[in-house]
């Protein structure tokens, strides 16, 4: 009987899951905030005009149906093929509601006489495309001049070839050369309200002594290093000071657990781990030591642990290996002279999920990469480094902390406020606090965050002056026009440009969005490929799609600061992204053009699950599932969720003998054990117990129809199942429980 419990409950999170789900949402750690909805985010653009804004996100009950209803007609499946002729198909009413989105919003005169980026860049990156990133190359300082713009061997890019660069000197030396030493790098301030201001000179100075530190523990150019750290300075000088010596960095996110950061230090085979004791969130002090001590019980080559001292919390110390921060960085001389590499040197490596269980080395190379994140976040954010104050909300364990919090933003001389804690904590104005005492110009956050916020209620931002604001900026996933116009509105005043960026680990930088002084916006669209950028949505068969219809997005042209490849593993590079379409990077993304050319991102077509922000595959959390003994077989599947886009839910088959009186503890148990082979992120928010799982006939687990269940709708074409009874069971399986009620 305790199965049919579970299914029950299953079926009372499907009704109320919206409610459920804003206070699982208020319980995450929403500082990790930065989410993907898919398709539902975009659909929720149905006639955004008749939506009340009383309930933001569904708007009126009707519009809820109709959602559903174009849910039903253009469920996204696992199946790209499947999903690209539901897309594609132009006249799903959901697809012709999507383009009844017809505001729009172009910069002031003021913003735009101002503005960084003028019309006239895209005529001149369209003009001649190479000479276009030349000229944005040569913004940056290089030791030896590139001889080549680009040297392209499909899929295998080099962009200014034969060019020396540092990314620390770029980042620091550059600036307290030219008399900015005194500049405020960082506005630090510590969860329990410890502050930092640390400038230019003093952040270099730092990294020098980092660097220094790293070769007195044997690193050399080339060694990885993994860093697993809070959100403390000391991440960013962690990473620029392995960028100094040309050590490529692997920062792992510190929400991942010991495996999970085991599996990603062996496969870059990293030579040194930097963590921190732990740091401080939701008014509490969290351990990460542990979880290094715990992975590195495992195989690996790494030789020493650098551990910055943030709670001082007790720590458990192997005096071998492990040595104190403020010990070997204390005691370095200042002095270091950068050198420079070629521009072609890895500067880091970042694992991604893929559609298997065993995530991507991203790789980024030097140049190229400073290049566009430079660039991107001049243009993009419009940044007037004497002037603006810019905060990122995002943790440096993401691309988004990697390009637009360490490279590109201090590259650029800009001055930035980084945040440990989450934003409710010690209240629900944190961040708006901050905006205050800091000044913010210009922030840059998540949809899930902004979602969140809405659901707190506008007394919250309305209590502080956020006057200081005069651009906003959204990445991670699609932005629903409800959470684009509060954003606009109560955030940004009705002042604000905001500018919806669509980018990827992968990417490197932001690919697709508007140019703030430019662009006039439309909100829940990213708009179209900056300058320098061909990004293009096409069918099935690789064809552009005329306006108005949707596919897939590709991007047909290099780019500076695209991934040189996946650590390791070639052939993967090549099947991932550039087999689908021969030869042509493809995204991952569904996307719709329309009637005037602007891009609506759809989500994911492939089994990439977006969960608050972060990529989680669904074959990761099976084989984190059946890896626990009682489990025989699981299928996972995204399932929308109005807080954080997608929401995991299981069906597992249980091994036999495996006793169903302790159901409950069972399910916590596995969701437990999920967490503790990937992390937090990736626990299960339900776990259905099932008899069956529906297949084809080919063995091919069809994840569409756990879908529809896992999203309460009615069941889709099952005919293709070897088993046709298989979805009945499941759902007499559901209506059976609720009789019990
Ligand atoms: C999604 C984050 C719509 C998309 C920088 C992409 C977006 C994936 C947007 C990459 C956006 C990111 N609108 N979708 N503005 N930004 N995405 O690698 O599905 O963590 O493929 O990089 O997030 O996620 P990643």
């Amino acid at each position: 009987m305790w199965h049919k419990k579970t299914l029950r409950r299953g079926l009372a999170e499907g009704l109320f899951g919206f409610q459920l789900s804003v206070f699982r949402a208020l319980a995450k750690n929403l500082a990790k905030a930065a989410t993907k909805t898919g398709l539902l985010s975009s659909l929720i653009s149905i006639n955004m005009k008749d939506v009340s804004i009383v309930s933001p996100f569904f708007g009126a009950s009707w519009s809820l149906n109709r959602i559903q209803k174009s849910l039903a007609a253009l469920s996204v499946d696992n199946n790209p093929q499947e999903v690209a002729s539901s897309v594609m198909n132009p006249n799903q009413e959901s697809l012709e509601n999507l383009l009844s989105e017809d505001r729009q919003f172009p910069p002031t005169a003021e913003f735009a006489e101002q503005a960084n980026a003028k019309p006239e860049l895209y005529d001149q990156a369209e003009l001649d495309r190479l000479a276009f990133w030349d000229e944005q190359a040569k913004q940056l300082s290089w030791q030896t001049p590139w001889e080549k713009t680009l040297e392209w061997e499909s899929p295998f890019a080099k962009w200014f070839v034969g060019g020396k660069i540092n990314a620390s000197f770029n980042a620091l030396d550059r600036h307290v050369l030219e008399g900015r030493g005194d500049r405020v790098a960082f506005h630090f301030e510590g969860e329990p309200g410890d502050t930092q201001t640390i400038t230019y000179s003093q952040l270099l100075t730092e990294v020098k002594k980092t660097a220094n530190a790293l070769i007195e523990l044997g690193v050399v150019a080339g060694d990885r290093v993994a860093i697993y750290m809070p959100m403390i300075p000391e991440a960013a000088i962690a990473m620029l000071a392995c960028a100094r010596i040309g050590a490529p960095h692997s920062v792992v996110f510190g929400g991942f657990s010991a495996e999970a950061l085991l599996s990603r230090i062996q496969d870059a085979d990293a030579k040194l781990v930097i963590t921190a004791d732990g740091g401080f969130r939701k008014g509490g002090a969290f351990a990460l030591k542990p979880a290094v001590d715990e992975a590195l019980k495992g195989q690996h080559n790494v030789k020493r642990v650098l551990v910055v001292q943030r709670t001082k919390q007790e720590t458990s110390w192997n005096t071998e290996t492990d040595v104190w921060w403020h010990d070997i960085v204390g005691r370095q001389s200042a002095d270091h002279t950068a050198e420079f590499f070629d521009s072609e040197h890895p500067l880091f490596i970042l694992y991604t999920s893929g559609t298997t269980a065993k995530p991507k080395g991203i790789f980024h190379t030097t140049g190229g990469y400073l290049t566009q994140a430079a660039y991107t976040h001049r243009v993009v954010f419009d940044i007037k480094p004497e002037t603006d104050v810019y905060w990122c909300t995002a943790d440096v364990g993401w691309i988004t902390g990697h390009s637009y919090i360490v490279y590109g933003p201090l590259m650029n001389g800009a001055t930035q406020v980084m945040y440990e804690g989450t934003p409710d904590t010690p209240h629900k104005g944190r961040i708006f606090e901050l905006i205050e005492k800091y000044g913010v110009t210009i922030l840059y956050t998540a949809p899930t965050l902004i979602r969140t916020w809405m659901k707190w209620g506008d007394d919250f931002p309305n209590k502080f002056n956020l006057k200081s604001l005069r651009l906003l900026g959204s990445v991670g996933e699609p932005i629903n026009p409800e959470a684009w116009m509060w954003y606009r509105e109560v955030i940004g005043g009705n002042r604000c440009p905001i500018v919806d960026t669509w980018w990827q680990t992968e990417t490197g930088g932001i690919m697709i969005s508007p140019l703030p002084g430019v662009t006039a916006t439309k909100p829940g669209s990213a708009m179209t490929a900056i300058p320098g950028i061909s990004a293009v949505v096409v069918d099935d068969n690789g064809h552009a799609v005329a306006k108005g219809h949707g596919g897939y997005l590709i991007l047909d042209k290099p780019w500076p600061g695209m991934l040189r490849g996946i650590w390791g593993e070639d052939e993967r590079y090549k099947e991932t992204y550039w087999s689908r379409f021969d030869g042509i990077y493809f995204a991952g993304d569904g996307a719709k053009l329309d009637k005037d050319g602007a891009i609506w991102l759809l989500g994911r077509v492939d089994d990439v699950m977006n969960v608050s922000g972060h990529r989680i595959s669904t074959t990761e959390v099976e084989s984190a599932l059946v890896s626990h003994e009682a489990v025989a077989e699981a299928a996972v599947v995204g399932a929308n969720d109005a807080m954080t886009g997608q929401g995991i839910v299981a069906f597992v088959i249980l091994r036999g003998g495996i006793a169903h009186a302790n159901g409950e503890t069972l399910i916590t148990e596995l969701r437990n054990h999920v967490a503790k082979q990937i992390g937090a992120i990736a626990k299960p928010r339900q776990i259905l117990v099932v008899a069956e799982l529906p297949k084809t006939r080919s063995g091919k687990i069809m994840r569409r129809l756990l879908k529809d269940v896992a999203e309460n709708r009615q069941v889709g074409d099952a005919t293709t199942l070897a088993e046709p009874n298989v979805m009945r069971l499941i759902s007499d399986g559901l209506n059976g429980s609720k009789d019990e009620d």
